[in-house]
């Protein structure tokens, strides 16, 4: 089976098309659809069989469990059984956005969708073409980052292709995403509220709506030894096939320790890729570099990052050299998938002086 690819308007969608890609969803077939975030897989989240033929089509194992998007923030009634003060106050704030909260669920959502938890979680995305898909599906959409387990997050149509061209029923291409980083996820059935997955919206953003929030102590950053509570947290993410290794330290030193390393490996036959922020994008070997984006323009970094990984695996690239990308709101996510991405590889620049 080949994915039927449509493409819709991003701000003003065909309500024919996505009326025919509602339908699939109804009937147990599988959408890869725009968010504001990345693509996502699509399938009735009230329908185990649908969740059983997602984990199948990404390769993903079945105990990581799938986001259930929604539409109208009524629809929250009936997957969760109440809704804490200050899941509330979130919503409010953050709704419709890229904002993903746990919550405890009703038993109308099926073990298979949760990876057999008790919690739910909940987005209520803000793209055009997601909300009118999930309203034409009947209000209660699944979806995963619609690519296969393992790989980075497609944020256009084309990489979906790459990796569920031939799994899945029908592919809605409304061109690049916006904002290029998975959702932030706040765990609202944990004392204070826990950030499992960081995203567009920062620990300082979401501190000003609730100010006991937390990251999650588990997160691998932080320490990873403990064991991080959003299941798909514990597998080796996002990653490109190539090895990646961060170097961190004073931009200068960083630049002078990339282009060594750099030359050592291609002295040993490896062919090697540069990532780099466009501020010191010059100062690499113009056939090795890939600029990810502008450091004092932080959602360029973010939009562009995983389609850079993507591009040094279709190189054929075997060992991947990062300068780190600690920018001021973004930054914590941006760091998160490159950390996972890099397997948590991170080597400290020495300047020459030092
Ligand atoms: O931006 C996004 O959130 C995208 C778009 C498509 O909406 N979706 C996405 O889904 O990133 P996925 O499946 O790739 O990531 C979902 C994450 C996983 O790490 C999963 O373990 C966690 O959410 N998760 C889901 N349900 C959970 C629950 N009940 N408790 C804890 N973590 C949960
Ligand atoms: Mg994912």
């Amino acid at each position: 089976m080949s994915a039927e690819v449509v493409k819709v308007s991003a701000d003003n969608p065909q309500r024919e098309s996505l009326q025919r890609a509602g339908e699939i969803i109804r009937r147990g077939g599988l959408v890869a659809f725009p968010t504001e975030t990345v693509y996502g897989l699509g399938g009735n989240a009230l329908d185990p069989e649908a969740s059983r033929r997602i984990y199948a089509a990404k390769g993903r194992p079945s105990d990581n469990p799938l986001i259930v998007h929604i539409a109208d923030i009524k629809s929250l009634e009936a997957i969760t059984v109440e809704l804490p003060e200050e899941a509330r106050k979130l919503a409010k704030a953050c709704w419709p956005g890229p904002l993903t909260m746990i919550l405890k669920k009703t038993p109308q959502v099926p073990p298979e969708t949760t990876g057999g938890l008790d919690s739910v979680a909940v987005r209520f995305p803000s793209h055009p073409v997601a909300l009118m898909l999930i309203e034409e599906a009947g209000g209660f959409v699944a979806a995963p980052s619609a690519n296969a387990s393992g790989r980075p997050s497609p944020t256009t149509a084309a990489h979906v292709w790459e990796d569920l061209g031939q799994s899945i029923d029908m592919i809605l291409d409304a061109g690049p995403v916006q904002i290029g980083l998975e959702s932030t996820i706040v765990d609202l059935t944990s004392d204070p509220p826990t950030i499992l997955r960081p995203g567009y919206y920062s620990l300082g953003m979401l501190r000003s709506i609730l100010p006991d929030v937390r990251m999650d102590p588990g997160l691998p950053e932080s320490d990873p030894l403990l064991h991080p509570k959003a299941p798909g947290m514990k597998y080796r993410h996002y990653a490109p096939r190539a090895e990646l290794t961060i170097i961190e330290g004073d931009r200068s030193a960083v630049v002078q320790t990339i282009r060594s390393r750099s030359e050592q490996m291609a002295a040993r036959g490896k062919k090697v890729g540069i990532l780099s922020s466009q501020e010191t994008a010059d100062q690499y070997p113009a056939g090795l570099v890939l600029c990810v984006g502008s450091l004092a323009r932080e959602e360029t970094i973010a939009r562009q990052l995983y389609d850079c990984l993507r591009s040094f695996d279709a190189r054929g690239v075997d060992v991947i050299y990062s300068e780190s990308f600690h920018t001021p709101l973004m930054g914590e996510a941006i760091m998160n998938r490159l950390l996972k991405a890099a397997g948590h590889r991170v080597d400290y620049a020495v300047s020459p002086g030092d």
